[in-house]
């Protein structure tokens, strides 16, 4: 099949904070967007790369992107309306979902979502939950067994076809392209993630993804 990879940047990074969103900061002289697209369009089964950014990014997006074969589309409010936009600029096929706030993405987990997603409606990289799992706000209630549970990352692989079907269907916006797609009933394989891909969500995520900057793991 055809190989889109979608990458949503369309987000204010407000848990971040420090000025610029996220997505266009420096780690290792590059904007965390451009680690991110590179990883696609680094790939040889990758046929083309999308990116939804938001309204008045336009420049800070030209910067991160300069040289690179990309597409633009515009994102929207929530993450799901910045890929369903993102929809219209893909050939049909499979796409690879992917935030731009994870900017080091293995190439060997595009391998293996591209393997899985060969024989399932959608694919996603997974971790175990390591740590102890609870609801708690100032006080911690009991821990909920934390046996079988995973952390769900991106990349998601889906069907094009699948994907918009999904979405032609949902009521509500939804976090990731697995929780729609399960709740349009299709299937969602897992394979290993890794953690490399964690999320830059908070500032001390900051410093873990500039660490590994250091060390010359990107
Ligand atoms: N995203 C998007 N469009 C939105 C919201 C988020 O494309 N309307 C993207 C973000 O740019 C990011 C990914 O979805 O790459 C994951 O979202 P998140 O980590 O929540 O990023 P932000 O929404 O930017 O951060 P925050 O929620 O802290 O404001
Ligand atoms: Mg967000």
């Amino acid at each position: 099949p055809f190989i889109n990879a979608l990458i949503v940047a369309a987000g204010r990074g407000e848990r971040m904070g420090g000025g610029l969103p996220k997505q266009y900061r420096l780690l290792g002289g590059k904007a965390v967007l451009r680690h991110a697209v590179e990883a696609f369009v680094d790939h040889p089964r990758v046929d083309r790369v999308a990116v939804a950014i938001a309204k008045g990014h336009e420049e800070l997006a030209d910067q991160a992107l300069a040289g690179l074969d990309v597409t633009i589309a515009l994102g929207g409010s929530q993450r799901s309306d910045s890929v369903r936009n993102g929809l219209s600029a893909l050939r049909p096929g499979v796409v690879l979902v992917h935030d731009a706030a994870r900017p080091f993405c293995p190439p060997r987990v595009i391998d293996r979502l591209l393997q899985a997603v060969s024989n399932s409606d959608c694919a996603v990289p997974v971790l175990p939950a390591a740590d102890t799992l609870a609801r708690g706000g100032e006080w911690l209630e009991a821990p909920v067994d934390r046996a079988g549970l995973v952390r769900v990352q991106t990349p998601q692989a889906c069907h094009t076809n699948k994907l918009m079907d999904a979405f032609s269907r949902a009521s509500g916006s939804t976090t990731d392209e697995s929780t729609l797609m399960l709740a349009a009933g299709f299937s969602v394989a897992t394979v290993e993630g890794d953690p490399m891909l964690d999320k830059l969500t908070l500032p001390s995520d900051w410093d873990r993804a500039e660490a590994h900057a250091a060390v010359g793991l990107v």
